[in-house]
């Protein structure tokens, strides 16, 4: 048995260096605009709520602080990797290359849930604030569409219909799947900047008193829940092989859209809990909203929830893609089948695998009432951070040879804190959850050695370890 073996990294270079099936498209501004796609959304609109109420109180704005240093030191990670090696899949390829071809999927089988998993709890987190929005206009929609059976519905239509309008759009190009994301991206971000402007006139210090009323162990709890506002700026990684000069392109991406989030997430966490007292944040779902109302706003109000519902929607899009281009890449190297990387002749996509993930996505958003999804999620791109920070620094020592257009600073000690934040915040997480995520891994492991290890490239004697499926 080898399931330590390894893909070449200067095939893989090469490979980057050549012609893939897909277009290349993308230039910086477009990845960091990719990169705000994917992070501002159900994190700071819906989840702020919980982590300020039962968690963090007024010290919500460490807690973010704290899961942006486990981010920032991780991007570092992932923008030398990114730049390094820039071909689809993310931290499952750049394990490949240096942990082997088991951890690799692992890790790959890690991304579904951030990727795929997430989808669909924002999914449900838009129809939440559809339904909203729509009720506000003086619609009411039946509560039989707009929640799952457990939840004492029948179907949550608004979040299949969402998924599938999306999943149409990812089918057509990249291209075209980039421009209506800028375009809601520029009304998100205006959006918070609205909350922003307005809201700090009306923060009442006293509100912040006292600062942490759950002590050190809250901010560490809510920086573990508010890890999910940050998920995406990865993502940007997975657009590699779409990108038209990606050794300079990617870092700027990863890091510039990570950075204007952590700094409006610090802003606005400070401004919400100003102006709101934590504790009537119990049990809201729409905690921005929330403090607008409480500010006698209630245009603003009004405002912020079509910014959600745009900015989770760019989330939606971009988590959807993340999913198909890991997809692709393991079915590229054998570990899923040749369906999930044929790419489609007019569109340039991998329309299947894209059809695959968007119904299957659907399907969940629509039956299922996820609760503890967003903890999974977080312990899924938990373990990938950490592989990706642990094989930045493997990589240093088995390949100093290499030719690294961005080096990540402070090697090992950068990747070494990334390592320890995001071991800290996966350990803040509760047993439910971890036991939840092992039975998911176990699944993986199954599958793993039901098809993958005997149709891996790499167990094949005459392969070309990163060819492109292209048939038709
Ligand atoms: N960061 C993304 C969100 O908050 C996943 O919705």
């Amino acid at each position: 048995m080898n399931l330590w073996r390894k893909k070449s990294l200067d095939q893989l270079i090469q490979f980057s260096q050549g012609k893939s099936g897909l277009k290349k498209t993308l230039g910086a501004y477009d990845l960091t605009l990719l990169g705000i796609g994917a992070i501002i959304g159900t994190g700071i609109f819906v989840l702020t709520g919980i982590a300020a109420a039962e968690h963090a109180g007024p010290a919500l704005m460490l807690s973010f602080i704290v899961a942006g240093l486990a981010c920032g030191f991780a991007a570092l990670a992932y923008a030398e990797f990114a730049a390094l090696c820039p071909v689809s899949g993310s931290a499952y390829t750049y394990s490949y290359t240096t942990l082997g071809e088991f951890v690799a999927w692992l890790i790959g089988w890690a991304l579904v849930l951030e990727y795929g998993l997430a989808s669909s709890t924002v999914a449900i987190g838009w129809s939440a604030y559809f339904v909203k929005l729509i009720e506000g206009l003086g619609f009411n929609l039946p509560a039989a569409l707009t929640s799952p059976p457990a939840a004492g519905g029948v179907i949550n239509l608004p979040a299949i219909i969402i998924c599938l309008l999306v999943t149409t759009l990812l089918s057509l190009g990249i291209r075209e799947s980039a421009k209506v994301n800028n375009v809601m991206v520029a009304i998100k971000l205006t959006v918070v900047a609205l909350f922003i402007g307005v809201g700090v006139w009306y923060v009442k210090p006293a509100n912040w008193v006292p600062f942490m009323p759950f002590g050190i162990s809250g901010i560490w709890s809510g920086a573990a829940i508010v890890f999910f506002a940050y998920i995406g700026f990865d993502a940007v990684s997975t657009a590699a092989e779409e990108v038209k000069n990606p050794q300079r392109d990617l870092p700027i991406g990863i890091i510039a859209s990570l950075a204007i989030c952590t700094v409006l997430y610090i802003i606005v966490s400070a401004i919400m809990t100003g102006i709101v007292p934590y504790s009537q944040f119990a049990g809201v779902s729409a905690p921005v909203a929330l403090a607008m109302q409480v500010a006698g706003q209630n245009w603003v109000a009004g405002l912020v929830s079509i910014g959600a519902i745009s900015g989770i929607t760019t989330v939606l899009l971009v988590m959807m893609f993340g999913q198909t281009r890991v997809f692709y890449a393991m079915s590229r190297d054998g570990l899923l089948p040749p369906l999930f990387s044929k790419i489609h002749p007019k569109h340039a996509t991998p329309f299947i695998s894209t059809w695959i993930t968007g119904i299957t996505v659907a399907v969940i958003s629509g039956f299922v009432p996820i609760q503890v999804v967003a903890e999974m999620v977080n312990l899924g791109t938990l373990s990938a951070f950490v592989m990706v920070s642990l094989g930045v620094v493997l990589l240093r020592y088995q390949r100093p040879d290499l030719q690294r257009p961005f080096r990540c600073p402070g090697v090992p000690y950068t990747p070494l804190l990334a390592i320890v934040f995001c071991t800290f915040l996966m350990f803040s997480l509760p047993y439910t959850t971890w036991m939840l995520f092992l039975k998911w891994m176990g699944l993986g492991v199954i599958i793993y050695f039901g098809y993958g290890y005997r149709h891996s490239l790499l167990a094949q004697p005459s392969s070309n370890p990163q060819g492109t499926n292209t048939e038709k």
